[in-house]
């Protein structure tokens, strides 16, 4: 197999798709270091490894991990998972690891992180990372495959020819560790297809404490489901963004394909996390508000969360 894979790679977030994707390059690549902020939790996947859950069968890997960017150094390719809200306090601890020849993928839901990567001075190229891949994290390190999904990778601005080929060179990268991935020319399209069918789950998979395909069965969070992703379609609409057609079928397909998913804002609110509600149904409600737009269901979402959210985070 030609050796077409950049040569080190960090892994930014060991959460629920950061162990995904690290066991998933690990597999074919030895170079593979995961930064974490929580340098206990670094130290244990450090010494523990990662495991991956698949379809009954038990996968170990061994993994390089530290909270210190430093101990990396320079990488090639950087896969920046952690979640939305905690992007802006990240990238600067990121530093030490690029250089004008690194690529980084930002791979958060929604559309939160895309005013916060523009206005970030980064000494390297920023592509986004759209996917579908469902992954549950079982423990530290610990990751559960949920389900099979197509990756779309793409530059919101014009890139360098070395960017794109450094793009290039990291789908092949993916597609060797057994990804089904596309480069696309406008990933803002796909951003916010993606947003749509997060805004008709999360937040009702949070509220209603279900698996995603549970809100097929209940005809109120249906009802929901469908106006919110009109609502989001008709914002996107105005802003002239190529979405693809019959948002709320996409949706409801995606529900039932992922039926038995935890979403990861029910896994946030389940662990006691900040969820990304303000980069999905918030970031829609900001925009149509912008545009003077209604956008009541999402405003109820959105209200619903956070008081939700409330209820365990401190202050
Ligand atoms: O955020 C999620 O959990 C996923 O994007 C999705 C598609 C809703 C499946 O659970």
């Amino acid at each position: 197999m030609p050796d077409t894979s950049p040569k080190r790679v960090a892994v930014v977030g060991p959460g629920a798709l950061g162990c995904l994707l690290a066991t998933t390059l690990c597999r074919i690549r030895g170079d593979i270091w995961v930064l974490d902020h929580d340098s206990q939790r670094a130290a244990l996947l450090q010494y523990s490894g990662l495991t991956l859950e698949r379809a009954g069968r038990i996968e170990h890997f061994p993994i390089q991990a530290t909270a210190d960017a430093q101990e990396i150094g320079p990488v090639a390719l950087v896969l920046l998972c952690v979640k939305s809200p905690a992007l802006g306090q990240t990238l600067p601890s990121l530093l030490p690891l690029l250089t004008k020849n690194t690529l980084l993928f930002a791979w958060q839901n929604g559309i939160g992180h895309l005013p916060v990567l523009a206005g970030a001075e980064l000494p390297c190229a920023v592509a986004l990372a759209v996917t579908s891949l469902g992954a549950h994290l079982v423990g530290p390190g610990r990751v559960r495959f949920g389900g099979a999904g197509a990756t779309s990778l793409g530059f919101l601005d014009e890139a360098s020819l070395e960017a794109q080929l450094a793009l290039q060179e990291a789908a092949e990268l993916f597609r060797v560790a057994g990804l089904e991935v596309r480069v696309e020319a406008d990933i803002l399209a796909q951003v916010w297809n993606k947003l749509l069918v997060n805004v008709g789950i999360n937040a009702l998979t949070a509220l209603h404490n279900c698996e995603n395909g549970a809100l097929l069965e209940n005809g109120e969070a249906l009802a929901l489901m469908r106006a919110a992703v009109l609502e989001a379609a008709s914002v996107a609409q105005a802003k002239g963004i190529a979405i693809a057609p019959e948002p709320v079928a996409r949706t409801i397909a995606v529900c039932q394909a992922t039926a038995g998913n935890i979403s990861s804002m029910l896994q946030d609110v389940r662990g006691n996390r900040r969820t990304e509600i303000e980069a999905i149904n918030g970031a829609v409600l900001e925009e149509a508000r912008r545009l003077g737009i209604p956008a009541p269901v999402n405003a109820e979402l959105f209200a619903a969360v956070k008081a939700l959210e409330k209820k365990y985070l401190p202050g």
